[in-house]
């Protein structure tokens, strides 16, 4: 018996690694409701940030913060705009099974800065904002949500959409000037060859909602759900409003945009703000389909390799009201596919942070203008974020 109990044991284990199906659950996507409810929508793509961890913003390729500048003529203000990756500081929490305290103080997250003072380009007044674009550019139908807290000082815009052209873009934006103790408004606007600017939009593409709360006083979510046959936008897991006109419905893919910013014009982002603004993001979650013949024939093979398997199409949790962070445990905490080792859940998605996935990480996409802009700026990123975050930090409150 012991004599060979060694050798047995390994043919034993060696088995057992060949034979055993290494488990791996959503490779046919992610549900909004269940597959069992009278309606739901599957999504085959994902794109999770949760900006509670991230360190450096230099690593996660899956966005790609701008640097442009509008002259004063061109941002339609009194001032210009400008975007800059020194208005993007990532502040992770030191350890969020702890609590929710980012490594400079306040909940953490990442901060997209409006400055109060205006900066000279050329002799002209910009107020800086901030920029990030998915890399990812071939979102066509999706759920797109965004954990954030606004800032305080009313002056700027925090506009979070999808975006192909000015013809074809799902967009909310929430000016800070709207928020009072008790309540704050968000425009929720379809842009279409129709008409969709926001000031003289065609009716039925603009809504101004009544959120019930001060949205800088503690951390929500917005989201729109695209599908074939309705738009609808919630904040917290609650409805707002529906469009399913479809012939209002953009036609071509594209990609999500974050923005934070102010032109001092006062008929809509008013500005500048008073004190140096933050809008504070906990995460993106955005399942969408996606364009790229590639990314459809890889769906197609993962999902057919597992028909008749468990747990092929993932539900996204839903949950009603706003995302917890103080004072809960891991378990309830917003929900990452791509945080859920033991579900292996993000097999063959591509992302551009490696230790997402097993996936492979893209090849940037060279071809596209804004992207060589930031590459240009890359090397010397890191710098800059060293140089002007102490600047940043002397009046900055992460409150
Ligand atoms: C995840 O699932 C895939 C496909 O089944 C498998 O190849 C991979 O090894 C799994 N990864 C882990 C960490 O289990
Ligand atoms: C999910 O179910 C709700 C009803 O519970 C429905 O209003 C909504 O349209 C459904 N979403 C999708 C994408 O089907
Ligand atoms: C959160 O935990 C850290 C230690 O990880 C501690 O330094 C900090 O004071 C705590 N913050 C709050 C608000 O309790
Ligand atoms: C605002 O910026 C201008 C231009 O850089 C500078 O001259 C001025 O001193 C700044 N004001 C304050 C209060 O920092
Ligand atoms: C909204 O809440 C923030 C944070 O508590 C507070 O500083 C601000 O004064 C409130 N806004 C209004 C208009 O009451
Ligand atoms: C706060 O804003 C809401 C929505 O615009 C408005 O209905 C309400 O009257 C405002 N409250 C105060 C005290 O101004
Ligand atoms: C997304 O693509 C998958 C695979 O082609 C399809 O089954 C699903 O219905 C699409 N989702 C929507 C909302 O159209
Ligand atoms: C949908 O929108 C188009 C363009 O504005 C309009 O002509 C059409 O009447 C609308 N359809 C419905 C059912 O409202
Ligand atoms: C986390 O908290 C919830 C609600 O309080 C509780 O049901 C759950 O068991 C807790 N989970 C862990 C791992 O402590
Ligand atoms: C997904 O799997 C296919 C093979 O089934 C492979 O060709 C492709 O590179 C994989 N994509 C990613 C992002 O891992």
């Amino acid at each position: 018996m012991a004599s060979c109990s060694l050798k047995s044991w390994c043919l034993f284990a060696l088995t057992i690694w060949f034979v055993s199906p290494v488990s791996s659950s959503c490779e046919c996507g992610y549900s909004v409701n269940s597959t069992s409810d009278p309606e739901y929508a599957v999504f085959t793509d994902l794109l999770e940030s949760d900006f509670t961890k991230i360190k450096n913003f230099q690593d996660d390729f899956d966005w790609r913060p701008q640097v442009w500048q509008l002259n004063p003529v061109a941002a339609l203000g009194p001032y210009g705009r400008a975007t800059r990756l020194e208005t993007i500081v990532p502040n992770p929490a030191i350890n969020l099974i702890v609590n929710d305290t980012g490594i400079y103080g306040g909940q953490a997250g990442l901060n997209l800065f409006v400055p109060h003072n205006y900066t000279l380009i050329d002799g002209q007044q910009y107020l800086l904002g901030a920029e990030l674009d998915s890399t990812r550019n071939d979102m066509f139908y999706g759920t797109f949500r965004i954990g954030y807290r606004t800032t305080k000082f009313p002056g700027t815009c925090f506009g979070f959409y999808w975006y192909h052209d000015d013809n074809q873009e799902i967009d909310i934006e929430l000016l800070s000037r709207q928020i009072n103790a008790t309540d704050t408004l968000v425009n929720l606007v379809l842009h279409t060859p129709v008409g969709g600017s926001n000031l003289d939009a065609l009716p039925g593409t603009y809504q101004i909602i009544d959120l019930p709360y001060n949205a800088s006083a503690g951390i929500h979510e917005l989201r729109f759900d695209w599908t074939p046959t309705a738009i609808t936008w919630y904040q917290d897991g609650r409805q707002l409003w529906t469009i399913t006109n479809t012939t209002l419905f953009p036609q071509q893919p594209g990609h999500i945009v974050i923005t934070h910013w102010s032109n001092g014009n006062p008929l809509w982002s008013a500005g500048p703000p008073d004190g140096n603004a933050a809008l504070l993001l906990t995460y993106v979650k955005a399942y969408f389909n996606s364009s790229d013949s590639q990314r459809q024939r890889d769906h197609n093979r993962r999902c057919n390799a597992v028909v008749g398997a468990e747990d092929t199409v993932c539900e996204i949790p839903s949950p009603v009201g706003p995302p917890r962070y103080e004072g809960v445990n891991a378990s309830e905490l917003p929900y990452f596919f791509s945080n859920d080792q033991a579900r292996n859940a993000t097999y063959n998605q591509t992302v551009y942070e490696d230790k997402k996935s097993g996936g492979a990480r893209l090849q940037p996409d060279v071809g596209m203008s804004f992207f060589i802009v930031v590459t240009r700026y890359a090397p010397i990123w890191g710098m800059l974020l060293r140089a002007w975050r102490p600047r940043l930090l002397g009046f900055v409150h992460f409150h």
